[in-house]
């Protein structure tokens, strides 16, 4: 049965297909594999979005549609950047982000930090699934590693001495929000894949959109 996986983020894609991509009986496919635009992240919250993205996707494309949405909790900062992580600087570079973080914690007594990742498994039919992932953990005070994506360089997991971006990808998948969310749906996905059957009914795109 055909799973479609809603991220573009090479990151992301990387990890989910390591926890996922054995599932037996389930075969990965991406949207612009289908021709299908991203679904424009326009909820107020992480699990909105991540519904918005599953729910969207499986309409449009009459397939079972994985979708995940993830930020960054800064205790000292109230909670930001949380659904605004990916832009926080204004732009997507990472770089820019880590260097807007670290400047806004400079000399900042609290550094503790949470990721948080929703992720959802959407049916054409209107099933859902949601589940969620945390990791808590402490913003270091510079970069270092070379793994990962996004601000791994700069997130160090509670009972950890190494950010994420030193860590192998087994490794972060264990601990992270990320591989918690996504773990929680392994055996629905599973199921779905034992069942064999793709569901029915596809939607044919809306008009208007591309
Ligand atoms: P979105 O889920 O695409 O809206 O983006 C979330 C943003 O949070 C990403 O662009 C990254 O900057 C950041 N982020 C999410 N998960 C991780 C992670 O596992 N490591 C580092 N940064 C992350």
């Amino acid at each position: 049965m055909k799973v479609l996986l809603g991220t573009t983020n090479p990151g992301k894609l990387q990890e989910i297909l390591a926890l996922l991509g054995d599932v037996p009986g389930l075969e990965w496919v991406n949207p612009k594999e289908l021709g299908l635009p991203e679904v424009r992240e326009t909820g107020a919250t992480l699990e909105e979005n991540a519904r918005l993205k599953a729910q969207t996707l499986a309409q449009w494309s009459g397939l079972a549609a994985l979708a995940e949405d993830s930020g960054l909790e800064v205790e000292a900062l109230d909670g930001a950047p949380g659904v605004h992580t990916a832009t926080f600087a204004g732009t997507r570079d990472p770089q820019a982000n880590i260097a807007r973080l670290l400047r806004l914690l400079e000399g900042a007594p609290n550094r503790r930090a949470r990721f948080r990742a929703v992720a959802c498994l959407a049916l054409p039919e209107g099933s859902l699934w949601t589940s969620e992932g945390l990791v808590e953990g402490h913003i270091a005070e510079a970069p270092r590693g070379s793994g990962g994506f996004g601000y791994d360089p700069v997130f160090i997991p509670e009972g950890e001495t190494r950010t994420l971006a030193e860590m192998t990808l087994e490794e972060k998948n264990r601990v992270s929000h990320r591989g918690k969310a996504v773990m929680g749906l392994r055996l629905i996905l599973a199921e779905l894949g034992q069942r064999g059957e793709s569901p029915k009914g596809y939607n044919s795109r809306p008009k208007g959109l591309w």
